[in-house]
């Protein structure tokens, strides 16, 4: 059991509704858990997005905050941080990750060109198609890559990378490297593909950038599992991932323990002026980015509690927690246990549900009805469309993702969770599929509505005589 290595000073009730009032709640959200109220929901692993628990030193650095609208000393503590840390010379914060993108794709990325990358994590997708440039993924995927207990199912496929840029490189804008890799099951990038994808990038003159916002879990799995590295610190594994980057994007609410914020960091002074020129025009003036000086004072502290052992071996170390329960429960989940959440196969647990009634879905609604559990898929309705052809992207698997609030949950509500799925895979024939009634053009499953479908009558016993 991985101990935790804080104890609890600040507690906040949380209740679960009786079934009816969640079937009710359920109505009104038309299905779509990411329009229930929080109050209605008991075990939120819906992301593990800006709903961490921050720490005495951070909620001293909001007091500290500088809220100078330019030159604030907390910007100056954040950019020192991200200069000893991740050896970038030039930090431009934004509001979050998703702003991040957007300044660093508006200053760097032209319509017509392409994005490389191991998985683009959907808003980073979004962000590039939205400037009319193409997303490429390089990335293992796929049912036989699901339970195969690889060390590092995050990498990008090197030759594939290769033979892309041997063909196309005057048309590839970037490379970029999701660590750890969110859509592909929170699985670590190792250090030798960090490297490996950087000098092909290098060779054919591509620029390289790490999207990082999980970076500290992605050290983490490169200390235990890559040889080289075992007996490193992580700063020293951090510092060598990011050696080999031209910049990166990061969403402060993982891997900086923030409940909000994000920044762009990068080492060429020209792509830093178009950058803050970008930052100006949709984030704020480049030493605030959207974000108050206090909210800077926190990323700044917890990118440094971020990379502390104890925090790493405990949080990743509750991830495999519960990923070996619901193993227990007969669940199919991703093998080996990612960073930040566990990844259920929703169509092997449901088999009676046609991918096209969306299993994923249909389990994440099934999950809060048992339990007052919310979560998320991360399957056919979050591919969402092909921007031209605007055909449903089927990706092979439909996930349903349990991701974990950094040092909110106990190990007990996470039996409370495992024993949530026995209660379904006792039944799992009472999960009912579901259609979609409405869906936005852009980012679906944010505000999608579903209907659920009436489940298949029992066929009646054939009549003899
Ligand atoms: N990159 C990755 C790998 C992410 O997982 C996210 C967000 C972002 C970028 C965007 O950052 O939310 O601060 O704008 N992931 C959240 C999640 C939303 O639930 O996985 P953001």
């Amino acid at each position: 059991m991985p101990l935790e290595p804080y104890k609890i000073k600040v507690v906040e009730p949380i209740h679960l509704r009786p079934r009816p009032v969640r079937a009710q709640a359920l109505r009104a959200s038309r299905y779509n858990l990411f329009r229930l109220a929080s109050r209605d929901v008991y075990i939120d692993l819906l992301t593990d997005s800006g709903t961490g628990a921050m720490s005495v030193k951070q909620w001293s650095a909001l007091m500290g905050g500088d809220e100078a609208y330019a030159g604030s000393a907390s910007f100056d503590q954040l950019r020192a941080t991200v200069r000893e840390i991740m050896g970038f010379e030039y930090v431009v914060p934004a509001h979050q990750g998703r702003g991040a993108e957007h300044i660093l794709f508006m200053a760097a990325l032209e319509p017509g060109q392409i994005v490389l990358n191991n998985h683009h994590f959907d808003t980073t997708r979004a962000h590039v198609e939205a400037r009319g440039a193409v997303a490429t993924d390089l990335g293992g995927t796929g049912h036989e890559n699901f339970d195969r207990p690889d060390p590092f199912k995050g990498d990008i496929d090197l030759n594939a990378l290769e033979s892309f840029l041997t063909r196309s490189a005057a048309s590839v804008a970037m490379v970029m490297l999701t660590v750890t890799d969110n859509t592909f099951g929170g699985q670590p990038v190792s250090l030798a593909n960090i490297r490996g994808a950087a000098a092909i990038a290098r060779r054919h003159g591509v620029p390289f950038f790490i999207d990082a916002a999980r970076f500290a879990e992605n050290a983490y799995f490169i200390q235990q599992r890559e040889t080289e590295c075992r007996r490193w610190s992580i700063e020293r594994i951090v510092k060598a991932m990011f050696e080999e980057a031209d910049g990166c994007t990061m969403s402060g609410k993982k891997d900086a323990l923030a409940n909000i914020g994000g920044f762009v960091a990068l080492r060429n002074p020209e792509l830093y002026r178009k950058v803050s020129t970008q930052a100006i025009l949709f984030e704020g003036f480049p030493t605030y980015g959207g974000l108050a000086g206090r909210d800077l004072g926190a990323m700044a502290q917890g990118l440094r509690e971020a990379l502390e052992e104890s925090y790493l071996e405990h949080r990743i170390g509750q991830v495999a927690y519960l990923g070996e329960r619901l193993v227990r429960a007969g669940v199919p989940v991703m093998l080996p246990f990612g960073g930040h959440a566990v990844y259920i196969d929703a169509a092997r647990f449901l088999p009676h549900l046609a991918r096209q009634v969306y299993p994923g879905q249909a389990l994440t609604i099934a999950l809060y009805l048992e339990a007052g559990i919310r979560t998320v898929e991360v399957g056919t309705v979050l591919a969402g469309r092909d921007p031209n052809s605007h055909e449903e992207r089927l990706p092979e698997l439909d996930l349903v993702r349990l991701a974990l609030p950094r040092r909110v949950y106990t190990d007990c509500h996470l039996d409370y969770v495992a024993t949530a799925f026995q209660g379904i895979a006792a039944e799992p024939l009472k999960v009912r599929g579901v259609r979609i009634t409405y869906e936005a053009p852009v980012l679906r499953h944010f505000t999608a509505e579903f209907a659920l479908l009436v489940p298949p009558r029992r066929q009646a016993p054939a009549k003899t005589g």
